[in-house]
C-alpha cells in the first residue's frame, strides 16, 4: 500500500523529492526520533560483526544521506544502521542533471548520480556533532572523479573518517565514475586494500562489490578482502545490467540499476560470495530487499546484515519497522 506523502513526493521530479526527505529526516531527527529508536530495540535481533554491536540486522545502505546531514532522523527509523557517503576527498557536483530516474513500473531506481558530495571534511564535521548514536554508523568512502591517483584518495578518506566511523566502506564498485570498477580486479584490489588497511588504525573496513562480477571476480575479489583483513563483503552495489522485464520509459537511461529487478541478481551474487568464501568473510547483502521475508531469505542465504535504499522509494519510512516486526 502507498504511504501518505508518496504521491506528493513521486509528483516531485526525484531528486527534488530526495531533497525534500533528507530535509524532513533532519527536522524529525531532532526533535522525535531519538525517542521513537527505543522502541524498536528487540534483544533477539541484536547482531555482532567485527567486533560492532549492531541493534538489529537492517542498514540504510549508502547513496540516501551521502552528505550525513540526517542520521539521528535515519536511525529513528529504526535502522540498525546507517551508512553515509559515498565521500570524496574534496566536493565534487557529480554528474549533469537528470541523473536521477524512478521506474514506477518495476519499483526500481536509475542513477547515474557520480558521487556528488560535500567533500569528506565537511561530512565528518557533521558527524563529529553528534551526540551518543542509537545505532552503527558506517562511512562509505571513494576517489575523486578527476583524481590523479585513486589509491591515495581511498587511503585518505580511510584515514580522516577511521576516528569518527563504527566501520568504514570501500566503494569500488559504482558504476558513475569512470574505471571506478575496474579497482575490483586484483592486483590493483589487492594495492588498494593494502593501503586502506594501513590507514584504519583499527576501525573495521567493508568493501562493496558491484552484481556484475562473475564468479571469477567474485572470487577474486573474496581472496583480496581475505589477503587484505578486510571485515565483510558487501554485496551489492547497483547493476549495470537492464532484466528483459523492466516495462518503465526510463529503463534505456545509462547508470546503476537498484530495488526489485535488482533482486535476484543480489541473491544469486549473495549465494556465489557464501560458496567462494566458506563462511570465513561476513556478508552483508543489498539489493532488491523489500520485506521481512526478503530479509530472513538474504540471512538464510549467509548473510550478517542486510542493507536498503531503494524500496524505501516506493514503501515509505515506515518499511523499517515492518521488517524488524516481521522478523520478531
Ligand atoms: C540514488 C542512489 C544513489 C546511490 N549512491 C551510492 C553511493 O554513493 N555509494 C554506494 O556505495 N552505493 C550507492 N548506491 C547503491 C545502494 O547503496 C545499494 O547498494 C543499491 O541501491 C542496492 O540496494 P537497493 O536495491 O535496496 O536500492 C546508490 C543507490 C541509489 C538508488
Amino acid at each position: 500500500m502507498a504511504y501518505p506523502f508518496r504521491s506528493a513526493l513521486f509528483a516531485l521530479d526525484p531528486e527534488t523529492a530526495h531533497r525534500a526527505t533528507i530535509a524532513a529526516l533532519r527536522a524529525w531527527g531532532s526533535i522525535g526520533a531519538p525517542f521513537a529508536a527505543k522502541s524498536v530495540l528487540d534483544e533477539s535481533l541484536r547482531v555482532r560483526l567485527a567486533g560492532i554491536d549492531f541493534p538489529n540486522p537492517v542498514g540504510l545502505a549508502a547513496g540516501l544521506d551521502k552528505n550525513a546531514e540526517a542520521v539521528p532522523g535515519l536511525l529513528g527509523l529504526g535502522f540498525g544502521a546507517v551508512e553515509v557517503g559515498t565521500l570524496t576527498p574534496r566536493p565534487q557536483p557529480g554528474n549533469p542533471k537528470p541523473r536521477l530516474f524512478r521506474l514506477v513500473e518495476d519499483e526500481a531506481v536509475i542513477n547515474r548520480m557520480g558521487f556528488n558530495n560535500d567533500g569528506i571534511d565537511a561530512a565528518l564535521a557533521r558527524v563529529g556533532t553528534l551526540k551518543r548514536r542509537a545505532g552503527v554508523l558506517g562511512i562509505n568512502v571513494g576517489a575523486n572523479k578527476d583524481s590523479a591517483d585513486r589509491v591515495t584518495d581511498y587511503a585518505e578518506g580511510v584515514r580522516k573518517a577511521a576516528p569518527h566511523a563504527d566501520y568504514i566502506t570501500i566503494n569500488v564498485s559504482s558504476p558513475n565514475t569512470p574505471g571506478l570498477r575496474d579497482l575490483q580486479s586484483r592486483p590493483a584490489l589487492d594495492e588498494l586494500l593494502a593501503a586502506c588497511d594501513a590507514a584504519r588504525d583499527k576501525t573495521p573496513l567493508f568493501l562493496k562489490i558491484a552484481p556484475d562480477l562473475d564468479r571469477a571476480g567474485v572470487e577474486g575479489a573474496i581472496r583480496a578482502a581475505m589477503d587484505n583483513r578486510i571485515d565483510a563483503l558487501i554485496v551489492s552495489n547497483t547493476t549495470i545490467s537492464r532484466p528483459g522485464s523492466l516495462r518503465s520509459s526510463f529503463a534505456t537511461e545509462t547508470g546503476g540499476l537498484s530495488g526489485a529487478p535488482l533482486r535476484e541478481l543480489a541473491r544469486a551474487k549473495l549465494v556465489e560470495a557464501r560458496e567462494a568464501s566458506g563462511g570465513a568473510l561476513p556478508l552483508i547483502s543489498a539489493g532488491g530487499i523489500d520485506s521481512a521475508d526478503e530479509t530472513k531469505r538474504r540471512l538464510d542465504a549467509g548473510a550478517v546484515l542486510v542493507q536498503i535504499y531503494s524500496a524505501l522509494v516506493y514503501k515509505g519510512p515506515g518499511l523499517v519497522h515492518d521488517i524488524l516486526a516481521g522478523m520478531r
